[in-house]
């Protein structure tokens, strides 16, 4: 077996990838080459996972049908959350673009196999969310990967999971974690979209240990 080291070129340049990644809400409409797509899901598929379950399901939508209905659904849940906003939030929160799913060249789903065979139950009995960690993992590992080869990554929550379910035909046992928009970012930046738009900003508190 042999042993890795890491640079301390490689640790600035890793740290340079956790400032830059962002969460994309504009795309240029080109695709990424299939073979880079590939190499995504693999990176993604070296995340860890309760048990060795590998829990996750990612699903590449191609089909416009499909992704259109996905948009309306998007469209239908970010209209009726615009409505739990008033006043100036409400004129805030109408101003954010919180998906990019007209653009992106290519949308992923993320599933979670909530009841896998595969790891033996290992790890999962007194929490059983786990698995939707897991899978959670595995996006982010996706996100970190996709960013360094310069493609860009939206999620997309503001949906209705059953909706969304039914669209994409997936398995009983199959909860959505994630709805991803996969392509070439129009801008890069090294702040929160966000935090850019005035609506949130990052709290010096959440760099704190909580000691106890
Ligand atoms: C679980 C999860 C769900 C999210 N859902 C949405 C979403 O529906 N729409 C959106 O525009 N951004 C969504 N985001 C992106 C966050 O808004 C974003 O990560 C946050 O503002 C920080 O920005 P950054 O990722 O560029 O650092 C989601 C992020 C996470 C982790």
């Amino acid at each position: 077996m042999t042993t890795a080291a890491f640079s301390e070129d490689f640790r600035l340049d890793l740290e340079r990838l956790f400032t830059w990644r962002r969460d994309v809400r504009h795309f240029r409409r080109e695709p990424v080459a299939p073979a880079l797509l590939d190499d995504l899901l693999q990176a993604s598929t070296l995340a860890p996972s309760v048990g060795l379950s590998e829990p996750w399901r990612f699903i590449l939508v191609e089909d416009q049908t499909r992704k259109s209905a996905v948009r309306k659904s998007f469209e239908t849940c970010n209209a009726r959350a615009l409505e739990g906003y008033d006043g100036e939030q409400a004129a805030g929160y109408a101003s954010l673009k919180l998906a990019g799913l007209d653009d992106a060249p290519h949308h992923v789903a993320v599933f979670c196999e909530t009841t896998p065979d595969q790891g033996h139950g290992l790890g999962r009995a007194t929490m059983p969310e786990t698995t939707t960690w897991s899978a959670v993992m595995a996006i982010h590992t996706f996100w970190l990967a996709a960013t360094a080869s310069g493609v860009g990554l939206g999620w997309v929550s503001i949906l209705d999971p059953e909706t969304v379910s039914t669209i994409l035909n997936a398995e009983p046992n199959w909860d959505l974690v994630a709805y991803l928009c996969v392509g070439y970012p129009t801008e890069q930046a090294d702040t929160p979209e966000l935090e850019r738009m005035g609506w949130e900003k990052r709290n010096p508190e959440r760099r704190q240990w909580i000691r106890r």
